[in-house]
Order: C-alpha cells, then structure tokens, then sequence
C-alpha cells in the first residue's frame, strides 16, 4: 500500500494539525531583509554550478515540508522508517535493503567507510563526481582515477585493468557527472562479471530521471540483476528538487545494506525531509513534467549553442558541458562578474564549462552574458 503524506502525519500523530499554517523559512528571511544565499530573487546571482533543478520541488511537496514542521519537536525515526517502506515498495525491495542518507553523499561517505581502509583502492573514472575519493582518503585508501573514453563513457577495459587484489570498491557514475554521458548498459555487466568477487559496486544513479529513452540505458534498480555486490544510490537533490533538504537513499542486498548502515548517522535524516520526500514520490506528475521541461530546456540549449557553432557534449542530464573554446577559467571569471556562477573546469577538460540548467529567464540570461564576451585569444 503506498502511503500519501498526509497518511504519514496522521501515523506520526500530527492530524489534527495538518492544514495549520506554519511560516515558510524563506519568507520569514525574506521578511527580516535577509537573503539566504542561494534564494534567486531579481538581480540576485543566477546559479549554474552545481546541477540542482532551478524550478525547485513541487507544490505538493513545499505543503508537506510546511506540514511537517508540525512534528519538528520529534525525533524523526517514524518519519524515516516509513520512507524507507515506500522506498522498499516503489522498487519491488525489502525494507531492510534500501539505506537512507543525508542526501545520496552520505551513502557514498558509508560506502567509503564500510569497503576501504588503508591497503585498499577505490578505482573510477576520471572525469566524474570525485566526492567519494575524499571519503576514500579519509579511511587511508588510494584512489585510482580512469580517464573515460573518446566518447565520454567509463573505460570498463581499462577500469578493469587497474583492478587488482587491494581492489575493493568501484565507483561508477551513470549518467556521468560532469559529461552528462552515458556508459552502455551491457558493457558495465560484462565488466561487473569480471569482478573479483571481494570489489564491491556503486552505480550512482543520481540523474537517472533525465535520460529518456536510451537504448544503451537501464537502471539497475528498476532492472536490476543478480549480484548481491552491486549499491545503487538516487537522490532528492535532482530532479526532486529537494538539494537544501539532504535527503538520498541507497539499495542494495540486505547483507551490504546492513554494512553500509552501520557507518550511517543515527537519525540522519529530518522529519521535514522525510515528508518531503515521501510527497515527491507520490507526485508523479510532476516528475513526469519535470523531467519533460529538462528534455525542452536542454534542447533550447542545443539550439543556443548551435546557433553561436559552440561544441557541445550531448547530454542525459540537467547539465551540459560546453567547449568553451578558450581556457574555461576565464570564462567563469567573466560570467562571475556578471552574476552568474558556474563551476571551476575540471582536470583534461580544462576548456570544457559544465553548465547547470536554469529556468527559462536565466538562461536567456546566461546567453547575454555569453554574448558579451570578447571573442577568444588566437594561438600563435
Ligand atoms: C553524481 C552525483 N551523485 C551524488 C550527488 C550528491 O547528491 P546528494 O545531494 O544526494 O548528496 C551529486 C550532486 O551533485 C551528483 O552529481
């Protein structure tokens, strides 16, 4: 049975005060004349740096996180038990196999601490979302970083040589941050089976609702296969539209959930956030349109840069990575200067700009600012 949020207060005791008005954080910011700083208001910075969903999460959500400040006085392990439930159920999975996380990055922190230590390698692919080689470090493992392919994908050849006896953990991003790339789905199988089975998998999923239709392309919750090494972790943070709220989830087989949840913070995840995202999975609509809207903002993008013949990598996310033509560097001081934050380039890719998809009015935005800019300086 999947249970609506209202359902959720009703179980933690709060019904008759569903419907209670409770001031929204951002207006009562907003009353004192201060401005949290990522809040968008006119004239504010205009933020493409870190692929949140700029339209923010739904209505029906925003009612839930209002509601749950009814229960902000309770510890929240009801609240987490019964996502973990609907989580457990939406996948066709036992409750005792999905992890709840401060967003997605604590699962990635759990894995690090559960799967490494000193002696230990993580092995992944370079460029990618590196957050879990801070993590590896920590524990006093090394870290072995892959370049991706030609086509930006994972090079399972190569990630598969670099594979030895202190091997223990591989980190797989798909789609790839910062490329918005995909890695076939057959391919990261045939790899997976050649495995030693001591090397665990985390497949992170984190902008899985933006791909579409790809053929080369299937998540393995929702397909999964028999390998009870293989984590894969979502996030609230994307498409959910839930970044400030921390909340993320992993599933995985009972045994490594249990290992990952023993290195979890104990009620890590707030009963605001539980309700938030309790709604967001109710709210199919809403991920359906949202996911829809990426497809049209992304291709508006496409069109942009094609317009000024820019190279583009394609992407399956919220994100595109530009070649900027120039070292990215100064591009991203230019478009500081004029309000809009983009991240630093990363590694081999330093002509390449990773930029976050805003809503329609700061991209138009964004293309202003590109268009001021002075035209490259020619090599000699
Ligand atoms: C690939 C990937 N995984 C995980 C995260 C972190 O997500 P969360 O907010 O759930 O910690 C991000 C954030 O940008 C990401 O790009």
């Amino acid at each position: 049975m999947v249970i609506t949020r209202r359902a959720l207060l009703r179980r933690l005791g709060a019904g008759a005060v569903v419907g209670v008005a409770v001031p929204f954080l951002g207006c009562i910011s907003h009353a004192e004349g201060r401005q949290l700083p990522g809040a968008r208001h006119v004239g504010g910075p205009v933020l493409l740096n870190r692929n949140e969903n700029a339209y923010g999460p739904s209505e029906k959500v925003l009612a839930a996180m209002r509601e749950a400040l009814s229960l902000i006085h309770r510890f929240p392990r009801k609240a987490s038990d019964i996502l973990q439930g609907e989580i457990a159920i939406r996948h066709a999975v036992k409750p005792d196999q999905v992890v709840l996380g401060c967003g997605s990055t604590e699962i990635l922190r759990m894995a690090a601490a559960a799967f490494l230590g000193p002696g230990k390698t993580l092995v992944l692919a370079a460029p990618s979302f590196d957050v879990i080689t801070y993590y590896a470090r920590g524990t006093g493992a090394d870290v072995v970083a892959v370049p991706l392919t030609k086509r930006y994908a994972h090079d399972l050849d190569a990630m598969a040589h670099r594979t030895d006896t202190s091997t223990s953990l591989v980190y797989i991003c798909n789609p790839n941050n910062p490329t918005g790339t995909l890695t076939p789905r057959g391919d990261l199988e045939l790899f997976m089976r050649k495995l030693p089975t001591t090397v665990h998998v985390v497949v992170d999923e984190a902008y899985h609702h933006y791909v579409g239709g790809s053929s080369t392309y299937a998540s393995f919750i929702d397909h999964p296969i028999d390998d009870s090494r293989v984590i894969i972790t979502r996030t609230f943070s994307k498409i959910h539209g839930l970044a400030g709220s921390r909340i993320g989830y992993a599933i995985a087989s009972s045994p490594v959930a249990r290992r990952l949840s023993s290195y979890r913070l104990l009620d890590g995840v707030n009963v605001v956030a539980a309700n938030a995202a309790l709604a967001a999975l109710d709210d199919v609509e809403h991920l359906r349109t949202s996911a829809q809207r990426n497809t049209d903002d992304r291709e508006e993008f496409f069109n942009q840069a094609n317009a000024r013949m820019l190279r583009t990598i394609d992407s399956h996310t919220n994100f595109v990575m530009l070649n900027a033509g120039r070292p990215a560097e100064e591009l991203v001081e230019h478009f500081e200067k004029n309000n809009i934050f983009l991240p630093r380039p990363v590694g081999a890719m330093s002509n390449y700009v990773r930029v976050s998809l805003g809503t329609a009015a700061e991209m138009v935005e964004f293309w202003h600012v590109w268009d001021l800019l002075p035209p490259p300086k020619m090599s000699m």
